[in-house]
């Protein structure tokens, strides 16, 4: 095992290990996160190789890169003294000395000019490296971090640990993919769309591969679905709202994200379909469920269905053209209100049925700060709960739900902490016990 260096993005630091974990996961990494602290950007992991570094960052979005680490210490002159007392640190770096190289510098908190970067670069020339010094697309990276804090008699911010080591990948992050998934870059958008950054990271933490089917119930404007396409799944959305999965004309629809970021061979489609009334087949495939359901908020939670079902089935004797109205393919569903209860007792009984051993659903869900009770998340007792994760505005917060589908072993117990609360209508609470508008 060898020691790496993880820098970390100063972006939901709660979300952090969920998302490094269920990569580990996914790709059989042992990975050990248990000493991570939120507070600090860096944290230092042992694993067995490169290839495994590379395999936890290169779609991290959370992180920024991942070092073989040579040295830490308070002060650079300490890395210079573990280094030279280190055969094999040395041996380590010698594998590098034909490769060319650069040495670039992170600093956390602070910096330093360009002059003293090169003092520094200069005080490493006792290094076995004797390939060409490459400013642009070098072999390796050598980079100095530093944390730094501010020093309130010298009114200046100083270095208080410094590592150094070999850069093995940066992040999808740091390559630009916030900006390419960008909302206002996106070419269909609606008052649903999620933001890139947590749709990328739910289908990190849903654990969404290459050739894996994965399906949004609530598909929308394809916020997910798109993220989903970018980790090589194969996205599949259903909605009830076909304007909605329509778009608002050529090139403004789902397919022509597609198009945009290129992954229109991956997708699968969207459907015109109930959630409560699903069409699809419980062996359809499913691998990861990834979604953020409808609250009430910005778009009714409606299902099919009448409201007086009396006067539904009196309508049911229409003939127009000499065809029962509600069979004619043009006709339209009444709907009727649900509780946000059962859509989500459907979800996890879905998600039950569908997925995998080991399959992952993972959905965003609305919760007043104010009286958010652990047991209102809805259990199944075939999904063990991985992942509460929460992200706090002001007078509310949203919540990562992430679930695992057992094996007939596992015993969970089947709960519905909304309906047992009465927490009918987030739309009420949220426009009426409490106000915030950063939704
Ligand atoms: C919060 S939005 C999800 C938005 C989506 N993530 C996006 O990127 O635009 C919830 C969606 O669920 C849809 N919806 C509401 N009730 C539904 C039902 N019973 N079955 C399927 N979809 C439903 C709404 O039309 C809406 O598009």
């Amino acid at each position: 095992m060898k020691d790496y260096l993880i820098y970390f993005a100063q972006a939901y630091p709660n979300f952090r290990r969920a998302e490094l974990e269920s990569l580990a996961d996914l790709y059989n990494i042992p990975l050990d996160l248990s000493h991570h602290d939120e507070a600090s950007p860096f944290i230092i992991v042992q694993l067995e190789n490169d290839h495994q570094a590379k395999q936890l960052l290169a779609r991290s979005i959370l992180s920024r890169g991942i070092y073989e680490l040579y040295g830490q210490g308070e002060s650079i002159d300490k890395i210079h003294e573990q280094i030279k007392a280190l055969n094999e640190k040395l041996d380590a770096i010698r594998h590098w000395n034909q490769a060319s190289f650069k040495f670039d510098f992170i600093g956390y908190m602070g910096g330093r000019s360009n002059t003293t970067k090169v003092d520094i670069i200069n005080l490493f020339r006792y290094l076995p490296l004797e390939g060409k010094i490459q400013m642009k697309n070098p072999d390796q990276v050598f980079t100095v971090l530093e944390e730094y804090v501010r020093e309130e008699e010298l009114k200046q911010t100083i270095p208080v640990t410094v590592w150094f080591g070999r850069q093995i990948q940066l992040s999808a992050r740091v390559n630009n993919i916030l900006d390419k998934y960008d909302l206002k870059q996106r070419k269909y958008i609606g008052t649903t769309s999620f933001e890139a950054e947590l749709s990328l990271v739910t289908c990190n933490i849903g654990q969404v591969a290459p050739g894996k089917l994965v399906y949004d119930p609530f598909a929308g404007t394809g916020s997910f679905l798109v993220a989903a396409a970018e980790f090589g799944g194969y996205p599949l959305g259903s909605d009830i709202d076909i304007r909605i999965l329509r778009g608002n004309g050529k090139d403004r629809d789902i397919r022509a994200n597609f198009n945009q970021y290129n992954t229109l061979s991956q997708f699968v489609d969207v459907l015109t379909m109930d959630f409560t009334h699903s069409a699809l087949r419980n062996d359809i495939g499913i691998q990861c469920i990834v979604c953020d359901p409808p609250y009430g908020v910005r778009e009714g939670l409606k299902v099919c269905g009448a409201k007086d079902p009396e006067r539904a089935a009196g309508r049911e004797k229409i003939v127009i053209d000499g065809e029962l109205a509600h069979l004619k393919r043009d006709f339209i569903q009444p709907k009727k209100p649900y509780d946000l209860a059962n859509l989500l007792a459907d979800l996890l009984e879905f998600s039950a049925n569908t997925l995998p051993i080991g399959g992952r659903l993972a959905f965003w869900m609305p919760t007043a700060n104010d009286d958010f009770e652990p047991h209102l998340v809805p259990q199944h007792q075939q999904l063990r709960l991985v992942y509460n994760l929460e992200q706090e505005f002001n007078k509310w917060s949203r919540r990562l739900l992430v679930y695992t589908k057992e094996d007939s072993e596992y015993e969970g117990v089947t709960s519905n902490g909304l309906k047992m609360h009465n927490i009918r209508n987030f739309r009420e609470r949220y426009f009426h016990s409490f106000s915030d508008d950063s939704r």
